[in-house]
């Protein structure tokens, strides 16, 4: 049942390219996105103008990512909260704003309770789940349903690539209601997604590499993480990993906030990890971040390097190097996060520990 692995999470991380391509199957007919279900009219979408994304955790995480996308897609103002925080602060919502709620479970205590009091204020609610007749998707007006099945490991893994995965395809079903995208333009940017899970098996082929640089690390106290703009998420979601399964201290920072503050961390050895965006997308970007990798190697830094293949420039400042293949930015995240999964585990398993039931963590956190 584990597919030969010791753990389910180790099958669960395999099972990535799966995951994102059954996320996209009936997603798409007629040239259109099509939602699993939808009790809103076509004029209630394309009446939204404010998006609130709310999540717990690495929902939360891939949650930022959908900012990026709608975005850029839409021209709608998104925010992204924390579930648990997004409810108490008595956000501004009327019946023209989506609160997309993203819950594997379907069942967690504060993104329910973020998504009661979004339709208490009349807004829309369209739910991104793992699990079939969940509260959350029971309650919502509109469901997407990310198809990777059950997920066993406590620690999210395929859920979170096909969380990320159905964002897209909520920012792109926004931009097709709201008319701001031909029909032609969803259709190549669904024929890019559908070309994902191949890389994403790519990425898979270089799980030894990983854990190979996963076992020189596995004692150390801190590993930081450095992304900016879709790689800052991805940041995030690495530094979480390492915590809840390795007990480790890690942190994940924005590459622009680190002369703000976390460079001061820096000294002799300390792993960071750097998440580099493609440099075939803003020129700028990638720049600003080569320059932040020169800083901290020079400080002494062991640079830990996720680069697309052939990006020759990062080459001087990575102490170890992680290709991943390339892709548009909006998509880097499915294939660079899956190195920092395989980094995680593995660091836990070097030390000793039991990487599906991390100890005080449950599946679902059904209490607030
Ligand atoms: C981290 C992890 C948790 C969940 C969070 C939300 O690996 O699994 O942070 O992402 O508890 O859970 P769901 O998505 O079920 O609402």
């Amino acid at each position: 049942e584990k597919g030969g692995h010791d753990y389910f999470m180790l099958k669960e991380i395999e099972e990535q390219p799966a995951g994102v391509a059954d996320t996209l199957i009936g997603h798409f007919a007629n040239g259109r996105i099509v939602l699993d279900e939808q009790r809103l009219h076509d004029q209630e979408l394309r009446e939204v103008d404010k998006v609130f994304v709310v999540a717990c955790g690495s929902s939360y995480h891939a949650g930022l990512l959908a900012k990026y996308a709608i975005e850029h897609w839409t021209r709608l103002p998104v925010e992204v909260e924390l579930a648990s925080e997004f409810r108490y602060r008595d956000p501004v919502l009327d019946r023209s704003t989506l609160v997309v709620a993203i819950s594997q479970s379907g069942e967690t205590a504060d993104t329910l309770e973020a998504v009661r009091h979004a339709k208490e204020q009349k807004a829309r609610v369209l739910a991104i789940c793992n699990t079939n007749g969940a509260q959350i998707p029971r309650e919502a007006d509109a469901v997407l349903y990310t198809r990777t099945g059950p997920e066993i490991g406590v620690a999210s893994t395929k859920a979170f690539l096909a969380q990320i995965t159905a964002n897209y395809l909520v920012g792109l079903a926004l931009a097709q209601a709201r008319g701001v995208k031909y029909p032609d333009e969803v259709a190549r940017e669904f024929a890019e997604l559908e070309s994902m899970p191949k890389l994403v098996a790519q990425v898979l082929e270089s799980a030894e590499r990983v854990r190979e640089i996963a076992r020189e690390f596995a004692h150390v106290p801190t590993v930081l993480f450095l992304g900016r703009h879709v790689g800052y998420p991805v940041a995030l979601e690495g530094a979480l990993k390492l915590k809840e399964l390795a007990y480790m201290h890690a942190e994940g920072f924005a590459a622009g906030e680190l002369k703000h503050g976390p460079i001061a961390l820096i000294e002799d050895g300390l792993p960071v990890f750097v998440i580099m965006p493609s440099p075939k997308g803003r020129a700028v970007l990638h720049s600003k971040l080569l320059s932040n990798i020169r800083e901290i190697q020079a400080r002494g830094a062991r640079t830990i390097v996720i680069a697309e293949e052939g990006d020759d420039t990062v080459r001087p400042f990575a102490d170890y190097l992680i290709e991943i293949p390339s892709a548009p930015t909006l998509y880097q995240p499915l294939l660079s996060t899956v190195p920092l999964q395989i980094f995680a585990a593995e660091v836990a398993q070097a030390r000793g520990y039991d990487v599906d039931k991390p100890r005080n963590l449950a599946k679902s956190v059904t209490v607030e």
